[in-house]
């Protein structure tokens, strides 16, 4: 089943505007399950681990703290084809190159405060979703 799944986080910004209840409407009109979540604020640990393929790029640091400077939502999704449906679902990186009506046009301001995240590859979902959730977290 790894294949079907992908994992997201709602980050601080959309957290923090409101959108928590607005995203979760759109994943699950999109189609997708949730198989697991929580709510928590990462630890700057933490966000160092999760991105630590972008450690050397430019924008690191304001990366690890902007992830870090509120609560997010973490959950894991069930969905055929759930990794690029998903990134479909929310749309390009930067907000304004983002489809219209994707997660990220509607509720992202700005390439570093950009609303949500979404695994990019079905071997990345795996690693993601274990980093946040036992086998006992999880249906
Ligand atoms: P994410 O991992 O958060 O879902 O975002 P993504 O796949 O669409 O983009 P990725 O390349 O993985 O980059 C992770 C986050 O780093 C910030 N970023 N800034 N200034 C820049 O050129 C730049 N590029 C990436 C974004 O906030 C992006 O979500
Ligand atoms: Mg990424």
């Amino acid at each position: 089943m790894a294949t079907n799944r992908t994992f997201t986080m709602i980050k601080p910004d959309a957290v923090a505007n409101g959108h928590i209840g607005a995203i979760l409407n759109d994943i699950i009109a999109g189609g997708f399950k949730i198989v697991a979540m929580k709510y928590i604020k990462l630890s700057t640990e933490a966000a160092s681990q999760f991105y630590a393929v972008h450690k050397e790029r430019p924008f690191f640091n304001d990366l690890v703290s902007f992830m870090t400077s509120g609560p997010i939502v973490a959950a894991i999704l069930e969905k055929e084809n759930a990794v690029e449906d998903f990134r479909k679902l929310i749309g390009a990186t930067n907000p304004a190159e983002a489809a219209e009506g994707t997660i990220r046009n509607k509720y992202a301001k700005s390439i570093d405060a950009n609303a949500i995240h979404g695994s990019d590859s079905d071997e990345n979902a795996e690693i993601e979703g274990n980093f946040f959730f036992s086998q006992f977290e999880r249906f």
